[in-house]
């Protein structure tokens, strides 16, 4: 399987690598980037995990998990995480997920993110549809998937539970045959 390396005109996607974990700690472990996600700030420990869980799932065949480190194109720097996972028994499927460090916050670069992430699922990978669910209170993850084209398609009622309570789901997707007219390129 070959390496994910991507780059668009702001940002680029690459494997991540255990050299990523600070990096992804700054996100996964940000009290403010993890408000609207249904975990706690994780521990550098956990994030450990997660890349060495990730490393794994890059290894597998089919390969389901891709996680990527976000990276700024003109530096290099690793700004972000996102997640891609094609669903086992829907292959043509798959839920993304994303997170910026918090600094990098408000100049277009999680609607640049959603849309690297249509261009690698849909052109790279050949997926049909492409699907996230956000929490009804994350406004920027709502207006990111909407400008990048992703229609709102529904709720899940206590999809998830966080900190404590069950908390809804809002369902925003991609199909192919509609992205064409949202691509980057
Ligand atoms: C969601 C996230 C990736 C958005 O990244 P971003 O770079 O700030 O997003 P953008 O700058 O592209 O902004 C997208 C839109 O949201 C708006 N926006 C950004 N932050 C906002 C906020 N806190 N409240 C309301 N609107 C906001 C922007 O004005 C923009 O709208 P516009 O295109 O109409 O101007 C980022 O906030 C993040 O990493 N959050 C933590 C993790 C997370 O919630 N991930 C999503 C899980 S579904």
């Amino acid at each position: 399987m070959r390496p994910v390396e991507i780059s668009g005109k702001r940002l680029g996607l690459r494997e991540v690598t255990t050299a990523d974990v600070d990096a992804l700690h700054a996100v996964y472990g940000d009290p403010a980037a993890t408000e609207h996600l249904p975990f706690d700030p994780r521990t550098r420990e956990e994030v450990e995990e997660i890349v060495a869980e990730a490393l794994d799932a890059a290894g597998a065949a089919p390969r389901r998990l891709y996680v990527l480190a976000v990276t700024e194109t003109e530096s290099g720097e690793v700004i972000g995480v996102a997640r891609l996972h094609i669903e086992a028994d829907h292959p043509h499927s798959a839920e993304i997920g994303l997170g910026l460090r918090p600094d990098h916050w408000g100049r277009g670069i999680g609607t640049d993110l959603i849309r690297l992430l249509l261009t690698f699922g849909f052109r790279h990978l050949r997926l049909h549809r492409i699907w996230g669910a956000r929490s009804p209170a994350n406004t920027a993850a709502q207006l990111a998937m909407l400008v990048a084209g992703m229609v709102e398609e529904g709720r899940i009622r206590h999809h998830v539970r966080a900190r404590g309570a069950w908390r809804d789901s809002v369902v925003h997707s991609a199909l192919e045959d509609e992205w064409e007219g949202h691509r980057d390129d």
